[in-house]
């Protein structure tokens, strides 16, 4: 989603926020602006495409002054285009400002604003309404706080919102959209996420919903909407959250699939938190699942665990249709959501709905000050570090150990499950990824991939064609496998490839058969698998585990190949078109 940031400095401040927007720009990237309060003016420059690009073009980096704000975009209201780029400026130029998430009633607002006070728009986003609110409030008011306060009771919607007014003032607004406060030694910045703070700011305070925070000669009050003076919490940031950087690899989607022998080892470690999360599962009549995207593939994951290890029953829930189901989820549930980021919209929405029907909320994140954490009665933290790729990689393995780990205490230890053994198998498949490049060298221009699993390597395929789709742009299906024949094969043809994940366990068999119908079509297989089959034309080798463990393994192969086939295609996957990282608006 869009990032916003402002910064008030006792020295010219652009290269430090332009710096802060390239941390930044994994929450959108479809335009950048910047505006910088220089001795009586406020400046905005801005544009379409990239940070690095835009700032080349443009020199927002050599901008003098010692206050801005700045934004990322990921469109919701507008085209891309430089009008429609942040921040957008109230119509004298006296108030600037940078959004994130949606005002829902800016048609309303705009007809008013240009029919009783003579303002004209100058893009078609939802923001514009913003600065000119304050504006008007200011002008009448003659004051910043209580300008903010008349604004916010106009605005309906989740937003946060950076401002930056003539007069010197910095603001920032929180309404469900996240809004952090890095307190430097000299320098103060407002932030979407602390991984936009620089190196030399530790601590930060995070806003809580209906809060702002007004910004003046370095000095910041935090207030209610209600204009009470709030109090505040300030917290160290997590070193391994500053200054994340590729290191040696060419791309953080590369940096973060490597780090996965790592990351694996520490997933969930917290018994404590794992013990409660696993005792309010066994004592609950009805669980429910919930995510988005890759979090979503891991619910139906726990469905098939918990159920096969567990005899557990439990109900995956796509947070986005969580609302059109509300009437048939039962009160009183437990209701487990997944999420990386802790932001998604979605997800929040369908704990909202949980929290209507008294459910309680437990929680898989991998920040433990996001929104989602705050919401729930116990979280357990995925503790792979800031993931920057848009595709979700190490934080997926990390989720899928913890729902082992909490299978297993429910089950009494029934899954012979060794991290170590899963690093190791995870290392010996990155130390050789000669066949997967000589794979995607192959079939670099093919127009549609078709992955096919059984049983829990239903929703792996799912999520290795999310993954394909996301980052190679090429289309792709995740297909359980026994329902080719259902449909699916009628697309199979000599330029048909399918990849068919399969491990030796009780899927093989019933898998081979299917190999074998699409062999007979002519088309194309990619066989993911421990075991080599004549039928393939391509092997991808995965090292032998117990049966019980192959979805945490072979996931690996599959985010190498579409890794390896976006390079190929010339294509950079951590930022890959029209999607963002976070995505907080519905
Ligand atoms: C976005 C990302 C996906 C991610 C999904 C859920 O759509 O592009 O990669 O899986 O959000 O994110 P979350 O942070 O809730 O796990």
């Amino acid at each position: 989603m869009c990032s916003i940031l402002g910064l008030a400095g006792d020295h010219d401040i652009a290269s430090t926020l332009i710096e802060s927007l390239k941390k930044m720009e994994y929450r959108g990237y479809d335009s950048v602006g910047v505006a910088i309060k220089d001795k009586s003016d406020i400046l905005v420059k801005k544009g379409v495409g990239k940070v690095n690009v835009v700032n080349h073009d443009l020199s927002m980096d050599k901008m003098s002054g010692f206050t801005g704000i700045g934004h990322t975009r990921w469109a919701t209201h507008g085209k891309v285009t430089k009008e429609n780029a942040h921040p957008h400026m109230c119509n004298t130029n006296s108030v600037g400002v940078v959004h994130n998430g949606i005002i829902e009633n800016y048609v309303e607002l705009r007809k008013d604003l240009e029919n009783n006070h003579g303002i004209t728009f100058k893009s078609s986003t939802d923001t514009e309404v913003i600065p000119n609110l304050l504006q008007i409030y200011f002008e009448r008011l003659h004051d910043v706080k209580k300008a903010i306060m008349a604004t916010v009771k106009k605005l309906k919607g989740h937003y946060a919102f950076v401002a930056l007014f003539k007069t010197g003032e910095l603001a920032g607004v929180k309404n469900h959209e996240p809004l952090i406060l890095g307190v430097g030694r000299t320098d103060l910045l407002l932030t979407s996420d602390v991984v936009g703070l620089p190196d030399d700011i530790s601590s930060a305070i995070y806003l809580e919903n209906n809060q702002f925070v007004i910004i003046k000669e370095r000095k910041h009050k935090i207030f209610d909407f209600e204009g009470n003076v709030a109090q505040f919490v300030v917290k160290t940031i997590p070193k391994n959250y500053q200054n994340v950087t590729k290191e040696s690899h060419k791309y953080f989607t590369e940096k973060e699939i490597f780090e996965q022998p790592e990351t694996i080892l520490v997933a969930g470690n917290d018994e404590e938190h794992l013990d409660k999360i696993a005792d309010l599962i066994h004592n609950s009549d009805y669980v429910y699942v919930t995510g988005s995207g890759t979090s979503y593939n891991i619910a139906v994951i726990a469905k098939y665990l918990f159920s096969r290890f567990a005899g557990k029953k439990v109900e995956h829930v796509m947070a986005s249709e969580a609302k059109y189901s509300s009437q048939y989820l039962i009160p009183n549930s437990t209701l487990f959501a997944i999420s990386q980021s802790g932001e998604s919209a979605d997800v929040l929405e369908a704990v909202s709905i949980g929290k209507k029907k008294n459910f309680k909320i437990i929680s898989m994140i991998n920040s433990e000050n996001s929104s989602l954490a705050r919401e729930s009665v116990f979280s357990i933290g995925l503790n792979c570090g800031p993931e920057i790729g848009v595709a979700a990689t190490k934080s997926f393995t990390s989720q899928m150990a913890i729902l082992y780990k909490i299978v297993n205490k429910l089950c009494d230890g029934c899954i012979d499950v060794n991290f170590k053994v899963i690093s190791e198998a995870y290392a010996s498949i990155l130390s050789d990824v000669s066949e997967i490049q000589k794979l995607v060298k192959d079939i670099k221009d093919i127009q549609n991939l078709f992955v096919i699993g059984r049983g829990i390597h239903y929703p792996i395929a799912k999520e290795a064609a999310l993954k394909i789709k996301e980052i190679t742009y090429i289309h792709s299906e995740g297909i359980a496998a026994g329902e080719l024949k259902h449909g699916p094969l009628a697309l199979m043809d000599g330029s048909a490839y399918v990849l068919v994940i399969n491990p030796d366990d009780d899927s093989y068999v019933d898998n081979i058969s299917t190999v074998n119908e699409i062999k007979s079509r002519d088309a194309k297989v990619i066989g993911v698998s421990n075991k080599p089959d004549a039928n393939y034309d391509y092997w991808i080798p995965i090292p032998t585990v117990d049966p019980a463990l192959y979805p945490l393994v072979e996931i690996v192969s599959l985010q190498l190949i579409a890794y390896y086939l976006a390079v190929e295609r010339g294509i950079d996957p951590d930022y890959p078109k029209n999607l963002a990282k976070s995505v907080t608006v519905k």
